[in-house]
C-alpha cells in the first residue's frame, strides 16, 4: 500500500473528512453502526475503497449490544475482572492473555478498534472510575497495560490508551483544570502512559477530556506532539474523548488527528460542525495542508492495518466457552484476602450462612463505558451451590425469595437503575437458629459505580451503609458467641472504610467485581481449591482523613473548576511511606494460605542496569503463588524523593510446599532517575534495593552505589 500515493489522490475535503468521525449512530444523516452498540466509526472515503472502522469499549470486555432488531443472533461478549483486579493479579501473562481474547471478539465481531486500556492513576479513591483503571502506582500501571495493549494487537486490532492525561475524577471531567506540576506528571501521571506507548506501541491513544494547566488535553501541543510524539516517538493516532474539548481547529493544530465521534452538535446544539471549523481554518491559512497531511497519514497508516480495510470476514461467533475460561483464571489470581483469622479456607462440607442480597445480585463490573454485556454472570450463592458448598438451604431460598419481592415492589430497576436493596431484612430468631446449625457465616457487601459520577464520602459507599453495619453486628454476635467463624466478602470497585468493622469477623476476602465468573472465583477461593495470590494495587486507607489528595474534586467545591494537585508527586504509598502516615492495608498487601521464605539476594549493576536476584519458598503446607516486589530507596540527594517506590515484579509459578524458585529482575537506570526541570537526573550514592512481599513487608534488603547519571527527556530505555 502506497501511502504516500494515496493521500496525494485525495482531495482537500476527502482528507477533512477523514479527520471527524462519523457522528452518533442512527442520529441525524449519520448511518447506523456496523456493529450494534458500538462507540463510534470512522467515515468511509469509497471512491479510494477506504472503509469505515469501527471502535467499541473498554476495559472490561468488548462493549457492545447483545442483541439487534429483527436478528435472532445474540451477540454476547465476555465480562472480564475489572483492571483493578487484573492488577491485583500482577501477573502480566494474565493481562496479555486478558488483552487477547478481548482483542478476538473485537475482531470477530467486527471492530477494528478496543478502546482500552485505561490507565489513569488512583489519585483519590472516590474517582467513580477507578475500576476501570490499574493502580495508584504508574509502574504497576504501565507494565500490566502494556502487557494487554500486546495481547489485543495481537489478534489484529488496535488497541486505544486512554485517557491521556489527569483524567482522575468524573466530577466535571469535561471541563476542569487540572493544575500538575511537571515532575508529578512526568513521574506519576505521564509514566505509566510513557511505558506502555514506548513498549506496546499501541496503535491509538486518546486524549482525555479534561484540562491541563490550563489546556484542554485534545488541545494541547505539548501534550500531543512534543511528549507523546517528539520525546517518546509514538507512531499511532491520537483521537478525542467523546465530543472533548471546544475548539476542532486547536485538535488539529495540537496533533489530535481523530475527533471522536464526530458531529458534536448532535447531541449539542451550541456546538460548530467539526469539518465546517476545520475547513474555515485552512481557508484562514491557520491549519496548513501539510498539517492535515500529517493527521491524515497518521491514522491512514493505522487503518490500513484494520480488519475492516482488509475485508476481514468476521464471524460474529467467538469462542466464548474458551473466554469464559480466561476470565475465570484472572479473576482468580486477583482475589485478595485480606483478613484471616483461622476463617478460610472451609472445606466444601462445612454449613455456611450466606448472607448479604449481594450473594444474588453479585456485581461483575462497573458501569458506563466501562461495562459489559455477558450471557451470564454467575452470582455467589449459584456457584456455591453449584460447586457443592454446603449452604443453608432455608436462609438461601428466604434470600432468593426476599431479592425477586424487593425488585417486585419498593425497589423496582428503572431505567437501568438499580436502588440499593436493604440488608435489615432478616428475621430476629432466625439468626440464633441460623448459628446454632452452620459453622461458618459469609456476609456479602457490594459497590458500584461509574461513568460520570464520583463515589461519596456517605454511608452506602464509603462507609458502610447502617443496614449493613447491623446486618454485619448481628451475625457476629450471634455465631460468635457459639465460638462460629464470620467471613466478610467485599464485591466492590475501590476502597471502602474497613477499620471499624474488621473486629467484628475473622476473615475478609475481596474479590473485586470479578467478571461473569464471580461466584465460581468466590467458592474456588473460599474452599481452597485455589490459594488467593492476588496484592492491592492501591493502598487501604485508615480513613479518609488519612488520603493524600486533600483537595478532591477541586474548587469551588459545588462546582468545581479546577483542581490541584498539592500532593505533587506523593501519590498512594509514595506519600504514606514518606509522611509516616500508617495505612490499614498496604500498597501490595495480600495474605495467601501459605507462607513464603525469600533468601540470597544478589545485586550487581550491568551496564544501564540494576539486576537483582533471589529465591523464593515456598514454606507452608498449600501449593501457592506469590508476588515479588523491588521497591528502591535513593539516597538522599538534591532533589526530594519518595522513600522508596515501585521498580520491578513478578508471580512465581505455582510453588508447591518446599518447592522454590529463582527470581531475576532488571531495573533500568533512567527508571531511577528524577525528573529535574528539562531532563531526568540519577543522583549519585548508595541505593537499597527491598525485596517485599508487600510495599511494608520487606524480606531482603541490598545496596548498590551509583554514579551520578543525566538522561535526555526523549527516547531511552524506561
Ligand atoms: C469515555 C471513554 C469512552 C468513550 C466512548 C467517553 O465518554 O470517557 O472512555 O471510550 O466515551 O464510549
Amino acid at each position: 500500500m502506497d501511502l504516500e500515493k494515496m493521500i496525494n489522490e485525495m482531495t482537500l475535503e476527502e482528507k477533512i473528512n477523514l479527520l471527524v468521525g462519523i457522528g452518533r449512530s442512527g442520529v441525524g444523516d449519520t448511518p447506523r453502526y456496523k456493529v450494534e452498540g458500538a462507540a463510534g466509526e470512522t467515515r468511509p472515503i469509497e471512491r479510494l475503497n477506504i472503509p469505515r472502522t469501527v471502535h467499541a469499549d473498554g476495559p472490561a470486555g468488548l462493549r457492545i449490544s447483545p442483541k439487534r432488531e429483527n436478528d435472532e443472533k445474540t451477540y454476547y461478549a465476555t465480562a472480564f475482572p475489572i483492571a483493578s483486579m487484573i492488577a491485583s493479579t500482577w501477573n502480566k501473562d494474565i493481562a496479555f492473555e486478558v488483552g487477547k481474547a478481548m482483542g478476538n471478539e473485537a475482531k470477530e465481531y467486527g471492530v477494528d478498534f478496543l478502546l482500552a486500556p485505561a490507565l489513569n492513576i488512583h489519585r483519590n479513591l472516590l474517582c467513580g472510575r477507578n475500576f476501570e483503571y490499574y493502580s495508584e502506582d504508574p509502574f504497576l500501571s504501565g507494565e500490566m497495560a502494556e502487557s494487554f495493549v500486546r495481547g489485543v494487537q495481537s489478534e489484529g486490532v488496535g488497541a486505544c490508551v486512554k485517557h491521556f492525561v489527569v483524567n482522575n475524577q468524573e466530577t466535571n471531567r469535561r471541563s476542569i483544570n487540572t493544575k500538575v506540576s511537571e515532575r508529578a506528571l512526568r513521574e506519576i501521571y505521564l509514566k505509566g502512559f510513557e511505558i506502555a506507548i514506548k513498549k506496546a506501541k499501541p496503535w491509538t491513544v486518546m486524549s482525555a477530556y479534561n484540562k491541563l494547566n490550563g489546556k484542554y488535553c485534545s488541545q494541547s501541543w505539548w501534550l500531543l506532539t512534543e511528549v507523546l510524539r517528539n520525546e517518546w516517538g509514538f507512531e499511532g493516532f491520537v483521537m478525542s474523548d467523546w465530543d472533548a474539548g471546544d475548539s476542532a481547529k486547536e485538535q488539529i493544530q495540537a496533533g489530535n488527528d481523530l475527533i471522536m465521534p464526530g458531529k458534536s452538535y448532535q447531541t449539542d446544539p451550541s456546538r460548530k460542525d467539526e469539518i465546517e471549523e476545520i475547513k474555515e481554518a485552512v481557508k484562514r491559512g491557520e491549519i496548513t495542508e501539510e498539517i492535515i497531511n500529517e493527521r491524515v497519514r497518521s491514522i491512514l497508516k493505522i487503518l490500513v492495518k484494520t480488519p475492516s480495510f482488509n475485508n476481514y470476514s468476521y464471524s460474529n461467533a467467538p469462542d466464548l466457552d474458551e473466554h469464559a475460561k480466561i476470565s475465570y483464571m484472572a479473576a482468580i489470581e486477583g482475589v485478595v484476602l485480606l483478613e484471616n483469622k483461622g476463617a478460610l479456607p472451609f472445606d466444601k462440607s462445612t454449613p455456611v450462612a450466606l448472607f448479604g442480597t449481594s450473594q444474588i445480585e453479585t456485581i461483575k463490573g462497573g458501569t458506563g463505558s466501562g461495562d459489559t454485556h455477558p450471557k451470564y454472570t454467575v452470582n455467589i450463592l449459584d456457584a456455591f451451590e453449584e460447586k457443592g458448598i454446603n449452604v443453608d438451604k432455608q436462609l438461601s431460598e428466604f434470600y432468593r425469595r426476599k431479592v425477586k419481592e424487593l425488585r417486585n415492589t419498593k425497589y423496582k430497576v428503572q431505567e437501568d437503575i438499580k436502588p440499593k436493596l436493604p440488608e435489615n431484612i432478616l428475621e430476629e430468631n432466625f439468626l440464633e437458629d441460623l448459628a446454632e446449625r452452620n459453622e461458618i457465616a459469609v456476609i456479602v457487601f457490594s459497590r458500584i459505580s461509574g461513568e460520570g459520577y464520583d463515589r461519596k464520602l456517605e454511608k452506602g459507599d464509603f462507609y458502610l451503609s447502617d443496614d449493613e453495619r447491623e446486618l454485619l453486628e448481628r451475625v457476629s454476635k450471634a455465631f460468635r458467641l457459639k465460638r462460629k467463624k464470620v467471613i466478610v466478602l467485599l464485591n466492590i470497585g475501590g476502597p471502602i472504610e474497613i477499620a471499624s468493622w474488621r473486629n467484628l469477623c475473622d476473615g475478609i476476602l475481596l474479590i473485586w467485581q470479578p467478571g461473569q465468573e464471580a461466584g465460581r472465583v468466590v467458592a474456588d477461593v473460599c474452599t481452597g481449591v485455589i490459594n488467593p495470590s492476588g496484592k492491592l494495587p492501591t493502598t487501604f486507607p485508615k480513613g479518609y482523613t488519612n488520603i493524600p489528595s486533600k483537595e478532591f474534586p477541586g474548587v469551588p467545591k459545588e462546582d468545581p473548576r479546577e483542581v490541584i494537585y498539592e500532593e505533587d508527586i506523593y501519590v498512594g504509598y509514595r506519600y504514606y511511606d514518606t509522611f509516616g502516615v500508617e495505612p490499614l492495608y498496604e500498597f501490595g498487601y495480600g495474605l495467601s494460605y501459605t507462607t513464603f521464605k525469600y533468601e540470597n539476594l544478589e545485586v550487581i549493576t550491568k551496564g544501564n542496569y540494576v539486576i537483582v536476584s533471589f529465591d523464593v519458598e515456598n514454606t507452608g503446607d498449600f501449593a501457592g503463588k506469590e508476588v515479588v516486589q523491588v521497591y528502591v530507596r535513593a539516597p538522599k540527594g538534591k532533589i526530594d524523593k519518595p522513600f522508596q517506590e515501585l521498580k520491578a515484579f513478578s508471580k512465581t509459578k505455582l510453588l508447591q510446599p518446599g518447592e522454590r524458585e529463582k527470581v531475576l529482575l532488571k531495573i533500568s537506570l533512567r527508571s531511577l532517575a528524577s525528573f529535574a526541570i528539562d531532563k531526568w537526573i540519577l543522583e549519585k550514592g548508595n541505593y537499597e534495593i527491598r525485596i517485599g512481599s508487600s510495599s511494608r513487608d520487606i524480606r531482603l534488603v541490598g545496596k548498590i552505589e551509583l554514579e551520578e547519571k543525566t538522561f535526555d527527556v526523549s527516547g531511552g530505555v524506561i
